[in-house]
């Protein structure tokens, strides 16, 4: 395959990079730097400091020698991305150039609407340069869990029958965002689904939760290859954060009553998904949706299981709520069904006592550089 990802340089699109170039794929990658300059202006960098994407390919090619070219662009810009489609002809497109931060797009105004123009202006790209330069490529779209919200029925894979006065017919699942970055989701999920029924592209939306892990058995090779790394507020995700905040000995700090259930998945998994995505495509006229999640744990099951994980490292972990800065349900019914992944082969690496030693034994070689004023601050939504 010719695999083309876009958001190559972020915490998962560089391990996909590696994943895919390790089982023998062309892959070209880009990425405009907007995660690493965002970590800059907010003083919240990567704790693992990790080469530019440029120097990170070079030193995968030595290592490795798969086929890898990088290069430094912005999605939204069309001609850009169009030459870039033009000139690698990828078979897929894995699309995760986007502001992945709920906290980021609640900051002010000018975030809201920065992630608003960047999420969808990239998403209406890729379906145009799809469109003109190979309308059989299969298009890979990371949306996320938070696109349905915390419903209180069942939530289906991606789409649900209704019955209504005696007739019946196929939706995409109810959506209610709980951000302005989750509300950007469900809506470029609605642009790929336009486009596929009206110009019957092939997309697979890969709803995702929060992804956790520092390593893969590509990043293993070598610590320069290891993905960025985010523990604070704005870009770290929670249970990342959690190990963070055990290993600089601050407590864990749960938002509110701590009753708010996710789905969680190993960064190991998001490999095994979107590389059972790419070599299962979609049909032609399809928009497949997958749940990428492989347990669910509320927030206060999360800070057990790290304090416990840490308690056998001799770390004497400490739990502490704080008023919740958003506004979200903090108890609430939450059943996802997630089997479609499986169906496909997925062989999930579980949340284990081990997989949290292993966070823990990679942070602590990192101890130095964690920034403590970043890992809480408060970005309140309203
Ligand atoms: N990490 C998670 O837990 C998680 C969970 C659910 C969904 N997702 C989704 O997965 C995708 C990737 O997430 P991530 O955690 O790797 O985020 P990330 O910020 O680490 O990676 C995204 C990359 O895209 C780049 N980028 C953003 N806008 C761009 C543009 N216009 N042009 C070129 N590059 C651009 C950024 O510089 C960054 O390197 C996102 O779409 C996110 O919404 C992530």
């Amino acid at each position: 395959m010719r695999v083309l990802i876009l958001g190559a340089d972020g915490y998962l699109g560089w391990a996909t990079c590696m994943h895919f170039s390790g089982k023998g794929h062309e892959v070209a990658g880009i990425d405009n730097y907007f995660r690493r300059n965002s970590g800059l202006e907010l003083d919240c960098e990567s704790l693992i400091p990790v080469p530019n994407l440029v120097q990170r390919a070079r030193i995968w090619k030595e290592l490795a020698g798969g086929k890898l070219r990088v290069s430094i662009g912005d999605v939204t810009d069309y001609n850009f991305l169009l030459e870039a489609f033009r000139e690698f002809r990828p078979d897929s497109v894995i699309h995760y150039a986007e502001q992945p931060s709920a906290p980021y797009s609640m900051i002010n105004r000018d975030k809201a609407a920065f992630t608003t123009r960047n999420n969808l202006i990239s998403t209406i790209n890729i379906a145009y340069a799809v469109k003109e330069v190979n309308p059989d490529c299969h298009i890979i779209k990371l949306g996320t869990m938070g696109e349905y919200g915390t419903p209180n029925i069942d939530i289906e894979e991606g789409w649900i029958d209704i019955e209504h006065k005696g007739r019946k017919d196929r939706f995409l699942f109810p959506r209610q965002a709980s951000s302005v970055y989750h509300t950007s989701k469900v809506q470029d999920t609605d642009l790929l689904w336009f486009y596929v029924r009206t110009w019957g592209l092939r997309v697979t939306d890969l709803m995702q939760g929060p992804v956790y892990g520092v390593s893969t058995d590509e990043s293993d090779l070598d610590h320069r290859l290891m993905p960025i790394f985010n523990y604070d507020e704005i870009f770290g995700t929670v249970l990342n954060r959690f190990i963070v905040q055990a290993v600089a000995g601050q407590p864990l700090t749960v938002y509110g009553k701590g009753g708010q259930v996710r789905g969680y998945l190993n960064i190991k998994d998001t490999m095994q998904c979107v590389y059972l995505a790419a070599l299962n495509p979609a049909d032609r006229g399809e928009l497949r949706v997958f749940n990428q999640v492989t347990e669910t744990f509320s927030v206060n099951e999360l800070a057990g299981h790290v304090r416990r994980a840490g308690k056998g490292l001799d770390y004497d972990v400490k739990v502490k709520a704080v008023e919740n800065p958003r506004v979200e349900k903090e108890e609430h019914y939450y059943n996802p069904k997630y089997t479609g992944l499986l169906e496909l082969g997925l062989k999930p690496h579980y949340l284990t006592d081990d997989v949290l030693c292993g966070m823990f034994r990679a942070v602590e070689k990192y101890k130095d550089r964690i920034n403590r004023d970043a890992i809480f601050r408060g970005v309140k939504w309203r």
